[in-house]
């Protein structure tokens, strides 16, 4: 069953696994996975250390999560305390990727569902979630989680059209 779990060197294979499933699909291109097997747990501790961004650096507080099934990494989902300009059009409170081999077995839905009482915890009354409206599974995920269209905005650096979906918590 998936559950929600801070990022940990425990999962370190699996997630090196699941890093090299998203760069074939041109996701994570950034990570050097060589570097990456190199300093996991100093990479852990920077995912774990993202509720005090620096001032000048434009981020806004995160709390990071991974999804587990027994010892294995699924994918990640992300909280953002509050929103900024950037993120009110795209990106919003949350966002989320689940690996490429475990997707379309419910794990995307199930770790919505299990993140929004976090940000209910944190005092969020309702998050901004957004995908592109291409985006079959994203906008499933949302909806089967009481999403409520806002609207549909062309960003200029996108191609597709960017959905705004609020869940009232
Ligand atoms: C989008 C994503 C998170 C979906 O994760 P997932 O674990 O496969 O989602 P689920 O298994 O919970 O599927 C949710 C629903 O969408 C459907 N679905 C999932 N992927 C789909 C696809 N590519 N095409 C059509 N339907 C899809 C599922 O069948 C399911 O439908 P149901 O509710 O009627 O049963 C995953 O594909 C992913 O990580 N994509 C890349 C990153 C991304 O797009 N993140 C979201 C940014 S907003």
């Amino acid at each position: 069953m998936t559950r929600l779990v801070f990022p940990d060197v425990r999962y370190q294979n699996s997630f090196i696994a699941a890093m090299e499933e998203f760069q074939a699909e041109g996701r994570q291109t950034d990570l050097s996975l060589r570097q990456l097997e190199q300093h996991f747990p100093e990479f852990i501790a920077r995912l774990r250390d993202t509720h005090h961004p620096p001032p000048d650096s434009g981020l806004v507080p995160e709390t990071l999560y991974w999804a587990v099934d027994d010892r294995e990494y699924i994918g990640h989902i992300s909280l953002r305390h509050r929103l900024n300009p950037s993120l009110e059009r795209y990106g919003g409170h949350i966002g989320y990727e689940v690996r490429p081999s475990r997707r379309r077995e419910g794990h995307g839905t199930r770790m919505l569902a299990l993140l929004l009482p976090h940000a209910r915890r944190l005092g969020l009354q309702r998050v901004l979630i957004t995908c592109s409206e291409d985006n079959i599974g994203s906008r499933k995920i949302i909806q089967t989680n009481g999403g409520q269209l806002q609207d549909i905005i062309q960003n200029e650096f996108q191609d597709v059209p960017t959905m705004r979906w609020w869940i009232d918590l």
